[in-house]
């Protein structure tokens, strides 16, 4: 895993909670990345070293710097850092782009791509709609965005701007939760029943190439998962970044019976990276990630519960129980690929190799 030093070049406030950073592209070796990926953010605040993903806004199609966008959450310490004390100027240090949030783009594809969004789930939504545009020219873009009201719409101009250039290729449809009395536009809360009502007024909405991308709060993703369920696109045409771990289900009795069965005692377990060779052991306490870093072993992460995929390896011989799967897509996982930081060692001869 590659790390950076970027120069801030320019932060643009997008709404009364949100700025953009715009890194400056290191010369003479431009950073390549994939529209949809994220940047992981290394940050020292207040004597504490911290990290954070931020999805790209920028397109590598479109753009001439790496660009990220950041909404405040209330209470949190990175995202309010950047919001307030982030200068023009600055060096930050970055993790190589990384993420599978990301269309495979090609110049002779003629499909629709439909994407659903809330609030700053915008981010990577905005890096495909323009990359998917530029690159390919005979399929249609539409996009369904939930914000609370008029002022709290990230990216308004760009979109409208977007929307004047591609003319009948790119459409765009508004939800306000919150909405001004003179909003002439849709009101609600994106729901089942007002997604799949959008839904119908899209063109040509629902072909066997339409491929669906969603970001947003997670009510907002059961919302589209159950409306498309319905409207019964299969599950590989649907993909999904999450920015925040689902909020824990109690399991099912059989669940916790299979648990026990599978017990996460401590294990040795062998980690292949960057050329290393490390073994070390696991307790039940401890994630594997969590072992290797106590050990001071500098394997790569991000957020630390799986769901932004930093901490990705295939499990090459043995078994690993993961707490959270849906970070990993359904052939990711039959391939063997774990996460290290939600993964324990189930069998004494784990042998993950990290790329
Ligand atoms: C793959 C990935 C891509 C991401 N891309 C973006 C992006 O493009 N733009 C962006 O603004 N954020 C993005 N995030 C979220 C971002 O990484 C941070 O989690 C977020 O900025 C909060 O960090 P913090 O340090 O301010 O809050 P913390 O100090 O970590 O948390 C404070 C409190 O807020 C809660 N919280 C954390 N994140 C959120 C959230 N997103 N919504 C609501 N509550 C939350 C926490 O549970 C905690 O209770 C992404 C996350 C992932 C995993
Ligand atoms: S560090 Fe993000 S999934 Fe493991």
């Amino acid at each position: 895993m590659a790390y950076y030093q970027l120069k801030v070049k320019e932060i643009v406030r997008e709404t009364s909670d949100t700025i953009t950073i715009h890194f400056a592209q290191p010369v003479p070796h431009p950073i390549a990345y994939h529209p949809g990926q994220f940047l992981t953010l290394l940050l020292d605040i207040d004597g504490e070293r911290v990290r954070r993903s931020y999805s790209m806004c920028s397109s590598p199609h479109a753009d001439q710097t790496l660009a990220v966008s950041v909404k405040r959450v209330t209470g949190g310490k990175v995202s309010n850092f950047l919001n307030d004390r982030l200068r023009t100027g600055d060096t930050v240090e970055v993790m190589e782009p990384t993420g599978t949030f990301t269309p495979q783009l090609n110049p002779a594809h003629q499909r629709h791509i439909v994407l659903l969004g809330g609030g700053s789930g915008i981010t990577p939504l905005m890096s495909i709609i323009k990359s998917v545009l530029a690159t390919e020219t005979r399929s249609q873009v539409s996009l369904i965005y939930g914000s609370r009201n008029r002022r709290s719409i990230i990216f308004k101009g760009q979109l409208d701007a977007l929307q004047a250039k591609y003319g009948g290729r790119f459409h765009v449809i508004h939800v306000l939760s919150q909405s001004e009395d003179d909003w002439e536009g849709h009101r609600g809360r994106l729901n089942q029943t007002l997604i799949l009502k959008l839904l119908e007024q899209l063109p040509e909405s629902d072909q066997p190439t339409t491929e669906y991308y969603v970001c947003g709060p997670e009510g907002l993703m059961e919302e589209v998962k159950r409306a498309l369920s319905i409207r019964r696109v299969s599950p590989e045409r649907i993909h999904k970044e999450s920015f925040t771990a689902p909020v824990p289900v109690e399991k099912p009795a059989v669940l916790v019976a299979e648990a026990v069965s599978n017990a996460v005692v401590t294990r040795e377990v062998t980690v292949l990276y960057e050329g290393s060779e490390y073994k070390f052991t696991v307790t039940p306490r401890q994630t594997i990630l969590e072992a290797a870093l106590d050990l001071d072993i500098d394997l790569p992460y991000s957020c630390q519960s799986g769901m932004c995929t930093a901490c990705m390896g295939k499990c090459v011989s043995g078994r690993v129980k993961l707490d959270e799967e849906d970070g990993l897509s359904e052939r990711e996982r039959k391939e063997g690929y774990v996460l290290t930081c939600v993964g324990h060692p189930l069998t004494d001869n784990v042998v993950i190799e990290i790329d």
